[in-house]
């Protein structure tokens, strides 16, 4: 076999693993619906299984249909979440028996496929990197699915790198100068058809936050009483907010003056220096506007994450094309947990924004809309029938997602109301207040030099006065 053939081999075994780590457990997890939210787990891993029968065994390797009468209870289009648990799906045994036997079929394929065919499936191997990056997707669905359980002792923690001092190291916010960038991605052999064509963006100066909100940051705004004040929300946040009548991020509890966080069935007080996780966009939105900034858009995340300026070009990663090491980034479960802030100094972008890559999920302002001349490929049902105003755009990935997933313009989305996916978000501004959209007229520009353990709002002395003035 080639080397490509045997990362490939390597690459699906590696998400495979992962896949029966979360469903080695006893059959009731499993076949259990934790949430109307989620699949059952079972569900997930025939899924998987049925995914790469579909597109390796059946469209590049011209192979009969295994079991016909299956397709149809895994079709994610035909039977919403919520109705999967009464559906008759493969149990915890046969459903391991059939992605083993689909997985066995995959590797002959690999094995005799001409991965330099003109065919776009075939070149770069890309089949198999489509369900390489769809296991791995459904992997960190299932982590989502295990914290939501509530089982304690399946998901394995671990290390991560201290934050130390990294939050003193830097400034607050780093300023990304007007300017063109192309955004997306022509040249990426994996890349799904959401992250093409690439194509030139001219955008304006503005400063984005360095390191994503921590815990200490969001937690003063939930003790400013941010979640019963209307000035911060949406008109969709307050109806959310009323709806759900939530007060602090999924998770949370308040216990003898202390924020508790329950993380994979272990109740334990929430680190302060950790990035905050388990928030929707609405509360992300909300925050956002009571520390006097917004979201970044999409465009000024990605702008962000990957832009080189010298070489005019965008780089795979913050820190260049090589693949993410340990000291870059929190990929790939190495720890069940986002790093501390500041934990990742190596993995800073060109504009100096740090952590942009794995820890957590990214909440954008912007909605998921295809790229000017996209075209679906190859399949519809992967990006193009989500596209509008229902779904916001996620950036960066999480401590979940792994590196085959990750990458400067890989795009992620979900309904803005969703808080059990592994996200947070980091906050940006307008270098003039004129351009600057969620936010006053008059903000005093530079001023906002918050800590991003405290935002102005709540701090003592000259930062003091963004916040305010955010809140008029
Ligand atoms: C890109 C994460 C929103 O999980 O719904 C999985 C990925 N697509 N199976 C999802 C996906 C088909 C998708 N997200
Ligand atoms: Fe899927």
């Amino acid at each position: 076999m080639s080397d490509f053939k045997e990362r490939i081999a390597a690459e699906l075994t590696a998400a495979r693993n992962r896949s029966t780590a979360y469903t080695d457990a006893e059959d009731d997890l499993l076949v259990t619906q934790h949430s109307p939210l989620m699949s059952p787990l079972v569900w997930d891993l025939a899924h998987v299984g049925n995914y790469e029968e579909l597109w390796v065994l059946r469209e590049v390797g011209g192979i009969a249909p295994l079991r016909p009468e299956i397709d149809d209870l895994y079709d994610a289009f035909k039977h919403p979440r919520a109705d999967r648990p009464s559906l008759p799906i493969l149990g915890p045994a046969e459903a391991r028996r059939y992605v083993e036997g689909v997985r066995g079929r995959v590797l002959d394929v690999l094995d005799t496929v001409d991965l330099h065919d003109p065919d776009p499936l075939r070149r770069y191997g890309f089949v198999f990197g489509l369900v390489i990056q769809h296991e791995h997707q459904h992997d960190e669905t299932m982590l989502a699915t295990l914290q939501l359980s509530g089982r304690p002792g399946l998901v394995r923690d671990g290390d991560l790198p201290p934050g130390g001092s990294g939050r003193a190291r830097g400034p607050d916010e780093v300023f990304v100068p007007a300017g063109p960038f192309m955004m997306g991605t022509d040249t990426q052999p994996w890349a799904y058809d959401n992250e093409r064509p690439a194509h030139r963006l001219d955008l304006p100066g503005y400063w984005i936050d360095r390191l994503p909100v921590g815990n200490r940051a969001y937690a003063d705004f939930v003790e400013d009483g941010g979640y019963d004040d209307p000035r911060w929300w949406s008109p969709d946040g307050l109806r959310w907010l009323r709806r759900t009548r939530a007060s602090a991020p999924l998770f949370w509890t308040r216990e003898g003056g202390t924020w508790w966080r329950t993380r994979f069935g272990r109740t334990e007080p929430v680190p302060m220096d950790e990035p905050v996780q388990h928030v929707c966009w609405y509360e992300a939105d909300a925050y956002a506007r009571w520390a006097g900034r917004r979201l970044p858009t999409e465009a000024e995340w990605e702008k962000a994450c990957g832009w080189d300026t010298g070489a005019g070009r965008s780089r795979t990663y913050p820190w260049g094309d090589d693949p993410p090491g340990p000291g870059m980034a929190n990929l790939g479960h190495r720890a069940a947990r986002p790093a501390p802030l500041g934990a990742f100094p190596l993995g800073a972008s060109p504009c100096g924004a740090e952590q942009m890559i794995g820890d957590v999920w990214e909440w954008t302002g912007s909605w998921f809309l295809p790229h000017p001349g996209f075209r679906s490929f190859p399949y519809r049902e992967y990006s193009e029938v989500f596209f509008g105003a229902r779904y916001r755009v996620l950036r960066g990935g999480s401590w979940a997602s792994d590196p085959a997933v990750v990458r400067t313009t890989f795009r992620n989305w979900d309904r803005p109301a969703r808080r059990q996916i592994f996200a947070g978000f980091r906050c940006a501004r307008s270098a003039s207040p004129e351009q600057s959209p969620g936010h006053s007229p008059g903000h005093p520009p530079g001023s906002a030099r918050r800590s991003p353990d405290r935002p102005p709002g709540r701090s003592a002395g000259s930062a003091g006065s963004a916040g305010s003035a955010g809140r008029g």
